[in-house]
């Protein structure tokens, strides 16, 4: 997979969600390429956060922070910055606060995706539209094979569900209204992201760091759980390839997409965190936390083949390397040092790295 420079450069993108860890990567990536990026999320909730500590704001042509649950916002966002491309990435994306918020999830991500569909569909500007949902999204059976894109969406918690839902919400905004007007859409289901500057609560990466940190003991919920694990940088790659290929070639591409890493990293949580704990060193370690938690999906793999075969994406970094360059980046952080600059490093290296 190679992105085109000259295609990105100059390009309108309405991002939601630009304040958030994917978001930020994402803005700094298409800032680098040339791209205007025009943003609309609310503000970080976490201290610190990758937008602030990255200075995100700085390369944005415009930055709003707002809801998505209001459709005027969305509305005057799209129509103000006369977007090409909108690459839909807002979302309350937390298991476990799913449970403790399920009518806020549904709220922004069911009725968040209507919105800024409904908006990219009043504008005359926008072309092609990538909409964010998960892995989650697929009926989860526990199966040992990897989920294809034609498999059925379900999800037992409510954040898992309200990705399916929005998957369904995409499908019918395209077949009702979308195609018709010449826009293309698709979804893209990506896996458990890891990268540096993720400081949200109840993620296993950013837990472990914080531990680190602290000089305590890791504790670990679900140890055996195995996830599709990839660097964050592998699915933007796959989104920024999508939204070329779906604005170039339009309906083609206008479907569901599925980003994972290879097989052999669907990991188990456990694995993580012996690897990281060995190379951070200080003898730190880890124990199982007891208590008793909500249910969350044991087992979880993506079939990519079809991204292989026909957006010529497919993996970079092996995990090891995912989580070496996550090392070197909180070490970075910690030491104080310059982390635009080593966001833009390291998405340097992963574009001239061969697969
Ligand atoms: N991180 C992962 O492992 C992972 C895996 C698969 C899919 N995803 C999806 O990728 C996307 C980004 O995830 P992330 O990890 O960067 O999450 P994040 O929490 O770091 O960022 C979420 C972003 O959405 C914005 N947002 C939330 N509610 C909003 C609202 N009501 N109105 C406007 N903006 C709102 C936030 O302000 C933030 O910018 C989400 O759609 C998530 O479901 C994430």
């Amino acid at each position: 997979m190679t992105l085109t420079q000259d295609f990105w450069r100059g390009k309108r993108v309405f991002l939601t969600g630009h304040t958030g860890f994917k978001g930020s990567w994402l803005s700094l990536w298409l800032q680098s390429l040339g791209a205007q990026v025009h943003g609309l999320a609310l503000a970080p909730t976490t201290t610190p956060n990758l937008f602030t500590v990255a200075r995100v704001a700085r390369g944005m042509a415009s930055h709003t922070l707002g809801d998505i649950r209001d459709l005027a916002t969305v509305q005057q966002a799209i129509q103000a910055c006369q977007s090409d491309i909108v690459i839909h990435m807002a979302a309350q994306p937390l298991v476990r606060l799913s449970y403790a918020e399920p009518v806020e999830t549904y709220a922004t991500n069911v009725m968040g995706t209507v919105h800024v569909l409904e908006a990219a569909r009043q504008s005359a500007s926008v072309k092609a539209i990538v909409v964010v949902t998960t892995d989650k999204c697929y009926d989860n059976k526990e199966w040992a094979w990897g989920y294809r894109e034609d498999e059925p969406m379900g999800g037992h918690d409510t954040y898992s569900n309200s990705k399916g839902c929005a998957e369904l919400v995409t499908s019918a905004y395209r077949s009702s209204f979308l195609k018709a007007q010449g826009k293309a859409v698709a979804t893209a289901r990506a896996g458990n992201v890891i990268g540096g500057g993720d400081w949200a609560i109840d993620r296993l990466v950013p837990d472990i760091l914080r531990a680190f940190e602290q000089n305590l003991p890791v504790v670990v919920r679900n140890p055996n759980a195995t996830r599709p694990w990839q660097h964050v940088l592998e699915p933007l790659g796959g989104y920024l390839r999508l939204a070329e290929l779906l604005y170039t070639q339009g309906h083609a591409f206008a479907e569901g997409w599925n980003f994972g890493p290879k097989d052999d990293d669907a990991r188990p949580v456990q694995w993580i965190v012996e690897y990281m704990s060995r190379d951070w060193g200080n003898g730190v370690s880890w124990q199982q936390d007891g208590g008793q938690h909500p249910h969350e999906a044991n087992y979880l793999k993506l079939d990519i083949s079809k991204a292989k075969a026909r957006l010529g994406w497919q993996p970079r970094w092996p995990l090891a390397t995912a989580l070496e360059k996550i090392s070197i980046w909180q070490r970075a952080w910690l030491a104080h040092e310059d982390m635009h600059q080593l966001c833009l490093t390291q998405i340097q290296h992963y574009t001239s790295t061969n697969h």
